[in-house]
């Protein structure tokens, strides 16, 4: 019985492989925004890329081998952005090539092809593009050698690498990097162990990702592994801290297994990355890179890590075709994130994450109400306009609301088998909304389901019913709060040493704004808030310390700000800053020093807001 068993899975392993190769090619119609590539007429299916790293210069010289199949067509035509072509040659000779300037989300590199072409070779520069983020040693934890990361989500892998940079198209890639002795390289492949005297690194993704998914890190990178499948890889001096604080990935996966079935890219590690990683976490597959912020010495930040993981199905698996489809991405990934951590931890815990995804809501829904009601929906309209404008809550935590209220309205059994059967059905391609809703209407019962799939997705705002429960242990918060705050002079009375990092951002988003400086110093001098290690609590304090003006808390908001890259953090401080003269001056002294340590699209955003 058991050999059967086996021997189906083979059976079934082998007939997937087969579909990967005759799936990933289609894509649906009309997903050519925010690409300026003809992936439907030529299309790019293997990079075999050639790099090396030039930290002196800050430049990445490399050549771009695609192999491509021209379905009928006289020109490729790949994404760039801020790259210095020098050569491109079509099969052995060298052919003129142009590139077209097109709009400021990109360029149009366009060579010219014969019937028969299936391979060119792009010689290149790259180095000042967004995807790029230049480290110099004093800005890492060893202060010894420079760093690089790329971050390529959303449109940012053609400042990499020439690309047809949309996300209905796969590629596989071969990698080798060269960089300076005494580093390791890194990527979203198959990754060594150990730094190597040469320097140089050969990577491998054999399995079809989106360019987006592409990643590159170079430094005084070491590994420590977890598991037979999962590690960590961060700077030595933070090496042990990072392992253990992620110790749990083995029984993250096993949850997520649970929900996605086998997890399908082999090894799962994560890179912790040096403190100005401009966001917590992008879904790289095999290798997470994640913001060193979330390293809190408690294991109280995991669930950005479940997040990451969660993606490997929803996201790198199952796509959004198109960037107006985003919340397939992140809103599937936000439900299935809580649904680790509901089975890593209990179902109270896991409330809480929900509800603070809940706040998170009503406050971009609060944000958006007068300008951009429109992109209150599921599904946006992204249309001439950068797949980030429409970053927010909606997709992330609307997106799982929604899902939420679809599980509870056909029951939790019938829910995951479903959620199984869409991430296995559409592996390595990619999914619309369209799709999406079809698959539902097909697949779930709903005929007299109490829930409208309509209204939820294309209409704007949040519908009536939701699946909104209001956690229990806030609850005891609300009590403490109240006792707290009719004797403001004893902190004590909340009892608050053993409160997890959510129950401290509840209670403090819940406080009222301002309050006097004799009960910020009564809670300062029980908890030690200010200066302390807890990102997430950091920053929520410090927007209280800046609205109360708050002083004593200053120096440590300013070393807060100068040492965290993280947008989420930086961008709430300095709103909350510049809402006065003297808070404006500030902002504007600290940006200024600070900036040099942003990566360059949050240094950009903040500009922005201090101005
Ligand atoms: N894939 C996103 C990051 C992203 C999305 C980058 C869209 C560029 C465009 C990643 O999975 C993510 O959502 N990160 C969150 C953390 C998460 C726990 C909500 C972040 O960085 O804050
Ligand atoms: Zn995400």
């Amino acid at each position: 019985m058991k050999n059967l068993f086996l021997f189906l899975i083979v059976l079934i392993t082998i007939a997937s492989c087969d579909s990967i190769d005759s799936t990933y090619n289609t894509f649906p119609e009309g997903e050519k925004d925010h690409t300026n590539s003809n992936f439907d007429k030529a299309k790019t299916k293997h990079l075999d890329w050639n790099a090396e790293i030039n930290f002196d210069e800050k430049k990445i010289n490399a050549t771009a081998k695609w192999t491509f199949e021209n379905k009928g067509t006289d020109e490729l035509i790949l994404d760039i952005k801020d790259i210095e072509v020098s050569k491109v040659v079509l099969a052995d000779k060298e052919v003129e090539f142009e590139i077209r300037a097109v709009d400021s989300m990109g360029d149009a590199l366009i060579i010219p092809i014969g019937k028969n072409d299936s391979t060119v070779e792009i010689t290149y520069s790259a180095g000042g593009g967004v995807a790029i983020q230049w480290l110099a040693k004093e800005q890492t934890a060893g202060k010894k050698m420079p760093y690089l990361f790329t971050q390529c989500e959303s449109i940012y892998a053609r400042t990499l690498v020439p690309c047809q940079d949309a996300p209905a198209n796969r590629i596989t890639y071969n990698a080798t990097v060269k960089v300076p002795t005494g580093m390791m390289a890194v990527m979203s492949a198959k990754n060594p162990k150990q730094k190597n005297a040469e320097g140089i690194y050969k990577f491998e993704m054999e399995l079809p990702i989106v360019t987006y998914m592409i990643a590159l890190a170079a430094g005084d990178i070491e590994y420590k592994a977890i598991d037979a499948r999962s590690g960590v890889y961060t700077e030595p001096s933070m090496l042990a801290k990072c392992a253990r604080e992620l110790e749990d990935i083995p029984s993250m996966i096993a949850a997520a297994e649970k929900l996605g079935g086998p997890y399908p890219w082999g090894n799962y590690d994560v890179l912790v990355c040096p403190p100005s990683f401009p966001i917590g976490g992008m879904e790289n597959p095999r290798l997470t890179f994640a913001t060193p912020t979330i390293i809190a010495g408690d294991k109280s930040l995991v669930s950005l890590i479940a997040h990451e993981l969660a993606h490997s199905w929803s996201g790198n698996l199952v796509t959004n075709s198109n960037w107006n489809d985003l919340w397939l991405n992140e809103g599937f990934t936000s439900y299935f994130e809580k649904r680790i951590m509901e089975e890593i931890t209990d179902k109270d815990y896991t409330e809480m994450l929900w509800e603070i995804a809940y706040q998170d809501l009503q406050a971009d829904l609060k944000d958006f109400k007068e300008n951009k009601w429109n992109d209150t929906r599921l599904k946006v309209d992204l249309k001439n306009r950068h797949p980030e404008e429409c970053f927010s809550a909606i997709p992330y935590d609307k997106g799982a609301l929604f899902l939420r209220t679809l599980e509870e309205t056909v029951g939790r059994e019938k829910f995951d088998i479903w959620l199984s059967k869409y991430f296995a059905a559409h592996k390595f391609t990619p999914m619309n909304t369209g799709m999406a809703v079809k698959y539902m209407e097909e697949n779930l019962d709903l005929q007299n389901a109490d829930i409208d799939i309509q209204e939820w997705i294309f209409k704007p705002g949040l519908p009536e019913k939701t699946a909104y429960v209001f956690p229990k242990r806030f609850k005891k918060i609300d009590d403490a709060t109240k006792t707290f705050l009719a004797n403001p002079r004893n902190a004590e009375s909340l009892n608050a040493r053993s409160w997890s990092t959510h129950e401290w951002l509840y209670f403090l988003r819940k406080l009222p704004k301002p309050m006097e400086t004799k009960t910020l110093r009564t809670l300062d001098a029980s908890y030690a808030l200010t200066g302390i290690g807890n990102s997430e609590i950091a920053d929520e304090w410090y927007l209280q310390a800046i609205a109360s003006k708050y002083e004593r808390a200053y120096p440590a908001m300013e070393k807060f700000l100068k040492s965290v890259g993280r947008k989420k953090f930086l961008e709430p401080l300095y709103k909350e800053l510049v809402k006065t003269e003297d808070g404006k001056k500030l902002a504007i002294r600290i940006l200024d020093e600070a900036a040099p340590n942003y990566h360059p699209l949050a240094a950009r955003k903040m500009r922005t807001i201090v101005k």
